[in-house]
């Protein structure tokens, strides 16, 4: 077993050796983790991150990789921390940040995890790699399978997903195929063929890639000179970023890096929230949701790999998990577009719209340091704007026409 890391099952704590391929349990079947050695948990990791480029590979000695010369990376991380004064404004909070992941290189923040996956993909040896999508991981991977040369399949619900996001995956080369159904019922087919063919499966049920994802927290960390947030609010589809940002908050604070730790708050669409009924309701059983819909296509998720993960999060650090509208999430597009200069897709937006049911709810203090995960650039869906405002007005190409224009339309 490698002495630096090893994955470990979050159910029964079976260990296996981290050359495995292997995305579940073979003992009970549930999740499994990266886990570092005590050797690695030390303080003295910060001066050494200080010393690098701000990527997600700063944080290596947190990063499940052996061989660093084949690393996969196109730059990613490093993405920008703003503070919102107008937003804050709108929701009576004065210390609003949002995470602008719609950064990275293909536009979410997928790419983090990707670096890592395609970088064990060929630590591991394979030479295929696939997973099913709402359309950014399948782009995300796409690109990170080309830089690498590796064959890439992608498996995307047909007509779901958003047209820049499918643009992406053709471009790049992967094979692209459209599944008659949803999201999950896409999932459950690759990961089938993942299990019986010597392809390697990307999903975030993959620990590794979650790994990659993890570096949020870092950053955000980093990005606060060190301090960690009250409350951190993230959009959850199929549950491994709350997850990862989670457990990268969790090492800081074994690391000796952090006293405190912050509140994960977890928001779903209201037509696909299995993991916010569950928590508020304190169901017994998760309920799985058939027929997910949602206009925030990437989480148009109803039953979440990663469920257990996410309620694990949710519960251990005393945060919460909250749906949103369909129009509550477009108007929070509006609203970081117009008063920020920030243009995300809807599934970000998710994160905002649940910034500000809280703070309607009373649920934030006024005080509180909040950070909102913004997880895909606005650019990547462009029908759902098209399909809220009305075309530019046309005119004749003289200055008279323009000024009798402004004059009807102050
Ligand atoms: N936001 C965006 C923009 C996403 O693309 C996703 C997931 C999420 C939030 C939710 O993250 O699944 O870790 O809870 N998109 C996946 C995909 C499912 O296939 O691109 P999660």
């Amino acid at each position: 077993m490698s002495e630096r890391y090893y994955l470990t099952c979050i159910g029964c704590g079976s260990k296996y050796d981290p050359n495995n391929i292997i995305y579940k349990c073979y003992r009970c079947g549930d999740l499994l983790s990266v886990e570092y050695s005590g050797e690695v948990m030390k303080a003295e990791i910060a001066s050494k991150w200080n010393l690098r480029d701000f990527t997600v590979w700063r944080y290596a000695e947190l990063l499940p990789v052996s061989d660093k010369s084949k690393i996969v990376s196109l730059g990613e991380g490093g993405t920008s921390l703003n503070k919102c004064v107008r937003l804050g404004c709108e929701a009576s909070l004065k210390n609003i940040y949002v995470k602008n992941e719609g950064e990275n290189p293909t536009g979410s923040f997928k790419d983090r995890g990707m670096t890592v996956g395609v970088t064990k993909a060929l630590e591991l040896g394979m030479k295929r790699v696939a997973c099913a999508s709402t359309g950014n991981t399948s782009a995300s991977l796409a690109a990170y399978a080309a830089r690498a040369g590796l064959e890439c399949m992608v498996l995307i619900p047909s007509g779901k997903v958003a047209f820049g996001k499918l643009i992406q995956a053709i471009v790049h080369g992967a094979k692209v195929i459209q599944v008659k159904g949803n999201f999950d019922e896409a999932l459950k087919i690759v990961e089938e063929i993942c299990a019986t063919q010597p392809v390697y499966l990307l999903n975030s049920i993959n620990p590794y890639r979650l790994e990659g994802q993890k570096t949020i927290a870092f950053e955000i960390w980093d990005q606060l000179h060190h301090n960690v947030p009250d409350k951190v609010i993230v959009p959850v589809g199929n549950a491994g970023n709350i997850s990862a940002i989670w457990k990268g908050f969790k090492e800081l604070y074994a690391a000796g890096l952090t006293e405190k730790l912050p509140e994960m708050i977890g928001i779903q669409a209201e037509g696909a929230a299995p993991i916010a009924t569950f928590i508020r309701e304190r169901l017994e059983k998760i309920r799985f949701v058939e027929k997910p819909e949602t206009v925030a296509t990437a989480i148009r998720i109803g039953s979440p790999v990663n469920w257990k993960k996410a309620v694990r999060a949710i519960e251990e650090s005393n945060g919460l998990a909250e749906t949103v509208s369909d129009e509550e999430i477009l108007s929070a597009q509006r609203l970081l577009a117009q008063r920020e200069g920030i243009f995300v897709e809807p599934a970000g937006a998710a994160a905002v719209a649940g910034l500000i049911k809280l703070a309607d709810m009373k649920l934030i203090d006024r005080d509180e340091v909040v950070v909102c995960i913004l997880t895909g650039h606005g650019l990547k869906d462009p029908d759902i704007i098209l399909k809220q405002f009305s075309k530019p007005v046309e005119i004749e190409a003289d200055i008279g026409a323009l000024i009798k224009m402004l004059s009807l339309n102050p």
